[in-house]
């Protein structure tokens, strides 16, 4: 077993142990992928104000997330087939996450159900939807997310088509995968992903696959899933999630200053600046560029979080400073599931945190909830 000590380490043992394919689908963006690049490298640019001779003792990262406590400023970001990354991926994350003391999403699209997260964690999680045409599926899934006693209800509002990514058109990605002779061969390389596969049942859309009517195996579901993502939601679809839920709601997908006035208009608990993690419109800025305009437009309207291109406690660090009240973290946690299952996204998460409590240290503060922009040097961030 090699040390970890950082994200890259485990995004490494994830390439080994992981099929390509499922590694891949975690490890691209669309298109050029610039926008992917884009989110990691403009955190890179921002530089950090180190003080000296301050009292270092007594830190604290806590904070609240839509009113939670949590121990850092960070949540797990909804990402589908997790499952596939790890047997039983998304049940061990969420125990992680509830270990650690931060927010876990569930995904519409993952491997195990939101009855399986309820019935293997005490901590409330939270759970995304996508907005479909068949109303009447969404309505029980928002109910089945209430049944589980889900803690906030995460709506994405950016994957009403799809973002090319050349890699999953390559790899023919399905879940499970199909017996080609080129998965085979792959599947031969990575003993202990089959050995986990094998011993659980958790093997395909585990939130749709028997309780939406027409998905009763993967190929009714790919047809099912380009009919129903519904290319006609609005803002008053939005109202309509609202209004059913009546819970806490989060606005996933909002890149733009004139969107964000919306999402705030909206009633909604919080919004996420984010571009999918580089998943959907290849050329759009990078979520940590876009971020200080929104939060300078809407910040003292709705709670503000940010996600894609985290892979430190520092990028944590410079998305708090920035006015960020929630860093969410997508590839980060999946590579750990990847490379060691649930002791791999704990690893990740002690990662993050250490390397957020030292940074937020050397900048001379021991409170995070009283750090600001002013830990940041001027002109190497962007401004609104
Ligand atoms: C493999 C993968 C699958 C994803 N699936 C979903 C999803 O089902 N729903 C969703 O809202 N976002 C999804 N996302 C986007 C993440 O929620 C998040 O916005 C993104 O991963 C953040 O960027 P990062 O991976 O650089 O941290 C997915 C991202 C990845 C990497």
């Amino acid at each position: 077993m090699p040390t970890i000590t950082c994200i890259e380490d485990l995004r490494v043992l994830a390439q080994k142990r992981v099929p390509r394919m499922f590694y891949d689908y975690a490890d691209s963006g669309s298109w050029t992928e610039g926008t992917y690049r884009a989110n990691e490298a403009d955190f890179q640019a921002i530089k950090l104000r180190q003080r000296v001779a301050v009292n270092m003792e007594n830190r604290s990262t806590a904070v609240e997330l839509v009113g939670q406590a949590a121990k850092m400023p960070v949540a797990i970001a909804p990402t589908g087939l997790t499952g596939m990354q790890h047997a039983d991926g998304e049940i061990l994350a969420a125990k992680a996450a509830e270990a650690f003391g931060i927010p876990f999403t569930l995904s519409t699209m993952s491997i195990c159900s939101i009855e399986d997260i309820a019935a293997h964690t005490k901590a409330p999680f939270w759970f995304q939807l996508y907005m479909m045409r068949d109303r009447d599926a969404m309505e029980r899934m928002i109910e089945r997310a209430r049944a589980a006693r889900c803690s906030a209800l995460v709506l994405t509002l950016d994957l009403q088509v799809i973002g090319q990514r050349h890699k999953d058109l390559k790899n023919g990605l399905t879940a499970p995968p199909r017996p080609t002779l080129a998965n085979l061969i792959n599947l031969a390389t990575k003993p202990r992903w089959c050995l986990g596969m094998l011993g659980t049942k958790r093997r395909t859309f585990g939130n749709l696959v028997g309780h939406v009517k027409a998905v009763t195996d993967m190929k009714s579901l790919a047809s099912w899933t380009n009919e129903q993502f519904d290319p006609r939601l609005s803002w008053a679809d939005v109202e309509w999630v609202k209004q059913r839920w009546g819970g806490k709601l989060i606005l996933k997908g909002i890149m733009d200053v004139e969107d964000a006035k919306l999402a705030a208009n909206s009633g909604a608990d919080a919004l996420v600046v984010s571009n999918h993690g580089g998943r959907q419109l290849d050329g759009a800025e990078s979520s940590i560029h876009a971020l200080p305009r929104i939060i300078d437009a809407v910040g003292s309207q709705i709670e503000v979080h940010m996600d894609g291109g985290v892979r430190s406690g520092q990028d944590v660090l410079k998305a708090w400073a920035l006015g960020a009240r929630g860093a969410w973290i997508g590839r980060a946690f999946l590579y750990g599931l990847g490379a060691m299952g649930q002791p791999g996204v704990t690893k990740a998460l002690q990662i993050l945190h250490k390397e957020l409590d030292v940074t937020m240290a050397f900048c001379g503060h021991t409170q995070l909830k009283k750090v600001d922009r002013s830990i940041l040097l001027p002109g190497t961030f962007p401004t609104a």
